[in-house]
């Protein structure tokens, strides 16, 4: 019984120790995103993101959708362009845009890490 005892309060230090690592190590996560985010977005069997769109340090992009640059201060609200991302026909149903996220495509973590990625364009 002492024994389960003091192991359980030897936890609550580790436990505070492991939240402040999760604290510190909060923007290399961030950092990170934007990394998984561009791979996703670039990658041809996942995002595929530039077959219709110029994207900086994509190549052989497509046209059919418009560039994405300055995309922060078009969308400085996130949730539109979570939004797009995930279903852009809900906004414009004729879009050849796929819906990325009702279809599927994309997990939400992926959209979010892309959108992580569209916020530093
Ligand atoms: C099959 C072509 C196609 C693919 C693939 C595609 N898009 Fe699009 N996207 C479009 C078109 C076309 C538009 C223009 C708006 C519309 O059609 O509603 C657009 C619009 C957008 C917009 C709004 C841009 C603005 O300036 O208003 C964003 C953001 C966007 N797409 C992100 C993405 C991301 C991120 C991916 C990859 C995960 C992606 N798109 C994949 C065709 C595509």
């Amino acid at each position: 019984m002492t024994n389960i005892s003091s192991r359980k309060t030897g936890l609550i230090p580790a436990m505070v120790l492991a939240l402040s690592i999760v604290a510190a190590a909060g923007p290399a996560l961030a950092q990170s995103a934007v990394a998984e985010g561009q791979k996703l977005a670039f990658d041809r069997s996942k995002g595929n993101c530039l077959t219709c769109h110029a994207i900086k340090g994509g190549e052989y992009p497509g046209t059919l959708g418009p560039e994405l640059v300055d995309i922060k201060s078009k969308y400085p609200n996130r949730d539109e362009l979570v939004a797009i991302v995930y279903d852009e026909t809900k906004r414009n149903p004729l879009t050849v845009m796929p819906p990325f996220g009702r279809n599927r495509i994309l997990t939400d973590k992926e959209i979010s890490a892309v959108v992580d990625f569209l916020q530093t364009l």
